[in-house]
């Protein structure tokens, strides 16, 4: 039971989170590491072997480079190779929050959009069958 130190940074399954105070500090070519889509990656070793330069990455290096990263349009290839690199997962606090909330959002309006969007043709029909029977009928009559 003593080596529970660590237990802030690793969830249930053995995941481990960092937070990006953390990561800011990998910023050098001794130690780099970078976010893509909320995983963390050690790029250390691969900064060397990176088809578009050090440079760049060194750039990227201690933040948040999923932008950059898509940017490029990078290859299925490139995605896949970024599985070697990867270290754990980016804090649940620093990541950008937004995207549940819009769905749930979208959810609701589509529910109550559809009612309405049906109601209105069927009263549109109805009232144009109305008129046409008195057409006929007025049609007939004289
Ligand atoms: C850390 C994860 C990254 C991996 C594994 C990776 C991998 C690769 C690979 C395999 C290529 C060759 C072309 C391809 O297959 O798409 C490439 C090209 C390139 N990458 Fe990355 N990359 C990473 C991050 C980045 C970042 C963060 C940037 C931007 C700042 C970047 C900028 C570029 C550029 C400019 C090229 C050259 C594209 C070209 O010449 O057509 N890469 N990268």
């Amino acid at each position: 039971m003593n080596n529970m130190g660590d237990v802030n940074h690793t969830a249930d399954c053995g995941v481990k989170y960092y937070t990006m105070d953390e990561i800011k500090s990998r910023n050098v070519s001794k130690e780099a590491w970078v976010v893509i889509h909320d995983k963390v990656y050690d790029i250390t070793g691969f900064l060397e072997e990176h088809p578009g330069g050090e440079e760049v990455l060194l750039e990227q290096a201690g933040s948040v480079a999923t932008e950059s990263f898509e940017d490029v349009g990078h290859s299925t290839d490139a995605r896949e190779m970024l599985t070697q690199y990867y270290i754990g997962e980016l804090h649940m606090d620093d990541r950008k929050k937004g995207s549940t909330t819009e769905a749930l959002i979208t959810t609701s309006a589509d529910g109550s959009s559809t009612w309405t969007t049906w109601l209105i043709p069927a009263i549109a029909a109805v009232v144009v069958g109305v008129m046409y029977r008195y057409y006929m009928l007025e049609h007939k009559s004289s």
